[in-house]
């Protein structure tokens, strides 16, 4: 695992910033906030930048872990019993700033109009009711894995999560392409853009699928965008073949990480598929809680769809 450590000192100079962050800013969702969080993210220690910064431009995982920060279980509260925000000042505001400072070194962090909202940090905690659906708020049924947002040109690069709580340690479970062996005719048919991606069960069901291939750029080290419960099954034999070999092998690949309070796991969605573990949720304030930012490279490439230049949401 690609991880960082934070030393004390390291901490010593991450409780001021986002204490004094926390103090312009009642909130991650606002604007001001936001315009800011790459400026903000500059005066993060040093060797945590190099960190992620190293992680960004070599690639040298498709997951990277950063343990040591110091959540205070009786500070942040009870695990809410659902994701839509209160309006008063929220009890976690310092920990979604270190997240989304931390991400901030990775790019932007941008939300779609139709999920949660357009939430840009969101909650994932269990939802009564949803145990047996497969989305972030289900528990009793597995999150299957995928990349996100699979069929949208404009899903992120990557995925924040930082675990407030998981008393039962859940793990949140991931698939390193790089560790996928694979044959390379197959790689070549996963190459080509005859895959029909539909959207998932986040998105509006009405909204079109799109044909691309499974993997892309450097065939010997290749970015990944694959969610076998939201693609159409290929007609033709040498496609569903190569879709089958992919699937086995991530299977064999998946492992996991029950993260701690404090950990924050940074996925790249070009780079592992992720999913979570199923678990049995109580609904009684002491459930598993992590929050999740989605993060782009590139802003700018979803303009058309974008209200101004800096607004984070996607629509
Ligand atoms: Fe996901």
């Amino acid at each position: 695992m690609y991880r960082h450590e934070m030393a004390e000192e390291e901490l010593e100079a991450i409780r001021p910033l986002v204490k004094e962050v926390a103090s312009r800013h009642g909130s991650v969702e606002e604007a001001d906030f936001l315009d800011n969080a790459r400026t903000y993210a500059q005066e993060l220690p040093g060797r945590l930048r190099a960190f992620l910064n190293a992680f960004v431009l070599s690639e040298p995982s498709g997951v990277c872990l950063i343990s040591g920060y110091p959540v205070d279980n009786a500070k942040v509260g009870k695990t809410p019993s659902h994701w839509r925000k209160k309006p008063d000042r929220s009890s976690t505001t310092e920990e979604e700033i270190f997240l989304n400072l931390c991400g901030a070194l990775l790019g932007d962090a941008i939300a779609w109009s139709h999920q949660r909202d357009g939430l840009i940090c969101q909650d994932l905690v269990p939802i009564e009711g949803h145990e047996n659906i497969m989305l972030a708020s289900g528990s009793e049924l597995e999150l299957v894995w995928h990349t996100e947002d699979a069929r949208y040109s404009y899903r992120g690069d990557y995925i924040g999560l930082m675990c407030l709580r998981n008393p039962d340690a859940v793990p949140t479970t991931f698939a390193l392409i790089d560790e996928v062996r694979l044959d390379p005719d197959q790689v070549e048919v996963l190459f080509e853009p005859r895959f029909f991606f539909r959207p998932d069960p986040s998105h509006p069901r009405d909204s079109e699928g799109e044909k691309a291939s499974v993997l892309f750029g450097d065939p010997r080290s290749p970015y990944i965008r694959f969610d076998p419960y939201c693609m159409d099954r290929p007609e033709i034999e040498e496609a569903r073949s190569a879709i089958d070999s992919l699937t086995r092998a991530i299977d064999e690949n998946l492992t996991g990480v029950a993260l701690l309070p404090g950990e924050c796991l940074f996925i790249d969605n070009y780079k592992a598929v992720h999913g979570r573990s199923s678990f049995k949720a109580r609904f009684d304030g002491t459930d598993r809680w992590l929050k999740r930012i989605n993060i782009t490279r590139d802003l700018r490439k979803s303009r058309a769809v974008r209200a101004a230049p800096a607004s984070r949401v996607v629509h």
